[in-house]
């Protein structure tokens, strides 16, 4: 009886091993496209170049929508889609999220080059690439193979960080999705790029908390430029830069600016605050080149988190509609 049981577990494991080297075959690879599309990446590379041309923001927006496209059901475009109750109209997205029609633009070019060929998911992996090499002067590779999914909920979005998350928190949220505390302290050195309107950081300013109107870890500087930008009670749709020491670069003084009590949201100047991440704060800031390293490095985890591949899912022909509607 007993030596039937070990034959059925046998074979049972030899099938598993059988089958492991078929899943490792779909998982991304760097020149996913080097046989059906050599072009892609060059395409994609030309389009945010002209795009940057025009308005260094649209690069902060493309960096920002390939997170918020990872952390919410993988990165499989579904960010891109539209629709009534998709994950653009969520708070965390809605009317902030800029850049769709840069992807939009790269993945008509390569409809008419290379039809159902390239994912939106890939093309906009690529785009926060090249982001990153256009405004931080490093280049990394991105493995591909990505698909596109068919599904985007608002709810789903929810698993998105608030700006007043505390350095706990974020470490949860990303080690959630595989990521460490390292990778989320490398990660957030994108908001050395872009703008946040001022409902995301006016508490800040006007209602801390009971015996704080205005927190005390926010360089009074910076409180009072943010105030004047921000006139009480902080709900206009003005913009700030997130780094206003150099905003259109993609560097370590997004580190320096925390160090100084200059970082925009409470999720910024924790990451300072709290003896968690610390030490990483202060090491980035001086390492510029071990910085870059750590953030490529994970970009391209963050790039991998529950993607589609195989036969999962589809390429769609526009990023914004799934195909056949
Ligand atoms: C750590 C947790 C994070 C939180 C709480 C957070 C929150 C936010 C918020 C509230 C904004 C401004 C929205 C607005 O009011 O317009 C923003 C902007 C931005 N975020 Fe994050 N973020 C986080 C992580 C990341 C990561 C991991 C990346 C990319 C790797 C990223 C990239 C950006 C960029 C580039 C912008 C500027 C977008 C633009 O100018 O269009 N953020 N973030
Ligand atoms: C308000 O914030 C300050 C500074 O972080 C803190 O010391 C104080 O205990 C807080 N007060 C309340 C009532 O939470």
């Amino acid at each position: 009886m007993l030596r039937t049981m070990w034959g059925c577990c046998i074979v049972f494991l030899l099938v598993l091993q059988a089958a492991a080297p078929t899943a490792a075959s779909h998982s991304l690879k760097v020149g996913f496209y080097e046989k059906s599309c050599p072009q892609a990446q060059n395409v994609v590379r030309d389009v945010v170049s002209n795009a940057l041309a025009a308005n260094k923001g649209i690069g902060a927006g493309l960096i920002r929508l390939h997170f918020h496209d990872c952390f919410v059901r993988g990165c499989d475009a579904s960010v891109l889609l539209e629709g009534r109750d998709s994950e653009r109209m969520h708070p965390a997205n809605l009317n902030s999220l800029r850049g769709f029609e840069v992807v939009e633009g790269a993945k008509d070019l390569l409809e008419s080059q290379c039809p159902n060929t390239v994912s939106c998911a890939d093309v906009l992996a690529f785009a926060a690439r090249d982001a990153a090499e256009l405004l931080g002067g490093f280049r990394y590779k991105v493995p591909a193979g990505r698909r596109d999914g068919r599904i985007s909920r608002n709810s789903d979005a929810d698993v998105l960080p608030p700006p007043t998350d505390s350095a706990e928190t974020l470490r949860d949220r990303f080690a959630e999705k595989g990521l460490s505390l390292e990778d989320m302290v490398a990660l957030s050195g994108a908001h050395s790029l872009g703008v946040s309107h001022c409902p995301s950081f006016s508490t800040r300013l006007y209602n801390f908390n009971a015996t704080h109107p205005q927190d005390p870890s926010m360089d009074a500087d910076l409180a009072d430029y943010l105030k004047r930008r921000c006139p009480p009670p902080g709900t206009d749709r003005t913009t700030v830069s997130l780094d206003l020491a150099t905003p259109n670069r993609l560097d370590v003084q997004y580190y320096r600016n925390l160090q100084r009590g200059r970082g925009l949201f409470t999720s910024d100047q924790t990451l300072w605050t709290s003896s968690l991440t610390a030490d990483k704060v202060a090491s980035f800031a001086e390492k510029p080149n071990g910085w870059a390293k750590k953030y490529a490095a994970a970009m391209v985890r963050m790039g991998a988190i529950d993607v589609l591949t195989g036969n999962e899912g589809e390429i769609r022909v526009k990023c914004a509609v799934v195909n056949g509607l």
